[in-house]
């Protein structure tokens, strides 16, 4: 495998489903390979709200919420402001870059190509290098501006995954929704583990 491709960049903003975010790194850290963990400080804030948990270490989150995690994935904490990250520069290999949840501010600055934190440069590189880039928003309703940057971001190669899952599997409880969401995006990173069994 080419050096970099079992590397994978994991971004959190502050849209609503934190939830979301902390069982998908939950089941990464069972994953083999390496991921740079960019967070916005946003993410905490609604964190604290949804959860009633402070903190800023999102694994620690993620274990208090699921369980102590797995041993198989490194993580490396990435400073939201340092622009000057490995994740920034277009000649560091990754397979691929998701941002969950993605807040409708981080979509549309991702659409328009700001880079004005280290989320927003990490997922401009990752259109201009051609590497997947899957964005997980969450609103409700939306606006034309939303519906806008989506089809931007879509036209320009992105893969706009809504924290919207099915109900087909016949979910139990929450976690079977996140885990639902965390298959999907599994599948489009690039990854050969399944969470859910599939459809058949
Ligand atoms: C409790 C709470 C819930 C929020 N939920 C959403 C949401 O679901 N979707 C969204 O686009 N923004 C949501 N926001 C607003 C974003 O956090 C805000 O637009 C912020 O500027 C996003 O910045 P970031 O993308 O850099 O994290 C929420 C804010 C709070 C405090």
């Amino acid at each position: 495998m080419r050096h970099g491709m079992n590397r994978y960049i994991v971004a959190v903003t502050g849209a609503s489903g934190v939830e979301y975010a902390l069982r998908f790194l939950w089941h990464l850290s069972h994953c083999e390979g390496a991921s740079d963990l960019i967070a916005s400080p946003n993410f905490f804030r609604v964190a604290e709200t949804e959860l009633m948990l402070a903190g800023d270490n999102l694994l620690d989150l993620a274990a208090k919420k699921f369980g102590a995690l797995g041993e198989a994935h490194q993580f490396a904490f990435c400073d939201y402001r340092n622009i000057g990250a490995r994740a920034a520069s277009g000649s560091a290999s990754y397979r691929s870059m998701v941002v969950l949840p993605c807040s409708m501010k981080s979509l549309a600055a991702i659409a328009h190509g700001l880079s004005s934190n280290l989320i927003e440069r990490a997922a401009d590189v990752s259109l201009k290098e051609r590497r997947p880039l899957i964005l997980c928003p969450r609103e409700t309703p939306l606006s034309a501006i939303h519906l806008q940057n989506m089809l931007t971001l879509t036209r320009a190669g992105a893969t706009v995954m809504p924290l919207m899952p099915g109900y087909y599997h016949r979910p139990q409880n929450l976690v079977d929704l996140y885990d639902f969401m965390t298959d999907r995006i599994f599948q489009h990173m690039g990854f050969s583990e399944r969470v859910v069994k599939p459809w058949s």
